[in-house]
């Protein structure tokens, strides 16, 4: 019973110090996300994900899985387009992570035609 009880503890420390260590995360990283779109993407898809380039998609409230996933082909050269290739290219796992975190958190608002 002693074991089982001190391990509980245990674990609801190692999970509490976790909590701690993500939320002392996340505000580092929305700096770094929007360092990133600043100096990488922004020329083209806007820090709103509202594309200022023609050819380029809008990114705003776009999936997360999906922007990750798009990314790492890009990264990995699976799915072509020269610019993106080229920009994906110097991108850590933790900046696809940080940028599709700041492209899918933009609130968008959309309304069917008439
Ligand atoms: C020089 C212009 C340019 C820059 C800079 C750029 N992109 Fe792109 N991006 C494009 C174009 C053009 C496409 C469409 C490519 C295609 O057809 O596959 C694209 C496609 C994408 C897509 C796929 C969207 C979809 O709907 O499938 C994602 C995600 C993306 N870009 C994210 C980023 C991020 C994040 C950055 C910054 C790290 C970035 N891009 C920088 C031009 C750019």
């Amino acid at each position: 019973m002693q074991t089982f009880t001190s391990r509980n503890l245990q674990r609801s420390l190692l999970v509490l110090s976790l909590g701690c260590f993500v939320n002392a995360n996340s505000w580092a990283d929305s700096n770094a996300a929007r360092a990133k779109v600043q100096t990488l993407c922004q020329v083209c898809h806007g820090m709103d994900g509202v594309a200022i380039l023609t050819e380029a998609p809008n990114l705003s409230g776009q999936q997360k899985g999906y922007l990750i996933a798009q990314l790492r082909l890009y990264r990995a050269g699976t799915r072509h387009d020269p610019q993106m290739n080229i920009v994906a290219k110097s991108l850590s796992d933790a900046d696809i992570e940080n940028l599709a975190d700041w492209y899918s958190a933009i609130k968008i608002k959309v309304e069917p035609p008439k």
